[in-house]
C-alpha cells in the first residue's frame, strides 16, 4: 500500500509524523509532501526519517531520478491522505488550484485514487460556511472523503470542533478506501 501523505500549515502537523509511523508499521510505505507554511509547523527532516524517504516541499525540486515529482509521486498513490488539512488548502482544492507542492500533487492524482481530508482549525475556522461550501463541494465530486474533526479544547484555547482526529482513524479510513 503506498500512501501520499500531504502535510499542510495547522498546529497539528506534528500528529502527521504519528501518522506516518503508525502507516510504516502497518506495513504501507508513505511518501511525505508538505506546503511551505507545513515546513514553519514540521522540519522535512522529521518526515524524512520517519518515511525513509525524500520530502517533497517544492514543485521545482529537484528529482533524483529525473522524474517530475508531483507526476511521478501522484501516479505512485494508492490513496492520498491530507492531514492536517488548513482551510486555506481545502479552498484551494475546491478552486482548483495548483501553486505549491500539495495542491499540485493532487491535482495529478488519477481518477479513482481516493483523496483523504483530515481537517484540523480553530473552531470559527471550521464553522465558517465557506469552509462548509469547499469541503462538502469537494465530497461530492465523489472522490475526496472526510474525516471529521474532533471537538475538543483546541491548541488556540477555544473549546469546540476543529481538532485533527486520531491518526490511528485516518489511517484506518485511508486503508479503507484506498484501491
Ligand atoms: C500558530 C499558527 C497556527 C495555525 N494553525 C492553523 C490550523 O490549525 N488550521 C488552519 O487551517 N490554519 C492554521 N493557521 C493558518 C495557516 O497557517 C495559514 O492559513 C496558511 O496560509 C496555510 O498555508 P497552507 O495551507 O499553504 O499550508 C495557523 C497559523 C499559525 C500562525
Amino acid at each position: 500500500m503506498n500512501i501520499l501523505l500531504c502535510v499542510t500549515g495547522g498546529i497539528a502537523a506534528y500528529k502527521a509524523c504519528d501518522l506516518v509511523s503508525l502507516a510504516r508499521k502497518s506495513g504501507a510505505e508513505v511518501r511525505v509532501a508538505m506546503t511551505p507554511n507545513a515546513t514553519r509547523f514540521v522540519d522535512p527532516i522529521s518526515f524524512q526519517a520517519l518515511s525513509g524517504q525524500a520530502v517533497i516541499t517544492d514543485v521545482f525540486q529537484e528529482s533524483a531520478s529525473g522524474d517530475i515529482n508531483h507526476i511521478a509521486w501522484a501516479q505512485w498513490a494508492d490513496v492520498v491522505v491530507v492531514a492536517p488539512a488548513t482551510a486555506n488548502v481545502i479552498g484551494k482544492l475546491a478552486a482548483g488550484l495548483a501553486d505549491d507542492a500539495v495542491t499540485t500533487m493532487i491535482m495529478a492524482v488519477p481518477a479513482g485514487i481516493p483523496i483523504i481530508i483530515a481537517p484540523a482549525m480553530n473552531t470559527h475556522m471550521w464553522l465558517n460556511p465557506v469552509v462548509q461550501r469547499n469541503l462538502g463541494w469537494l465530497e461530492d465530486l465523489g472522490r475526496y472523503h472526510r474525516v471529521e474533526p474532533v471537538s475538543k479544547r483546541l491548541a488556540c484555547g477555544d473549546e469546540g470542533p476543529g481538532g485533527l482526529a486520531d491518526p490511528a482513524a485516518i489511517l484506518q479510513r485511508a486503508l479503507d478506501e484506498a484501491r
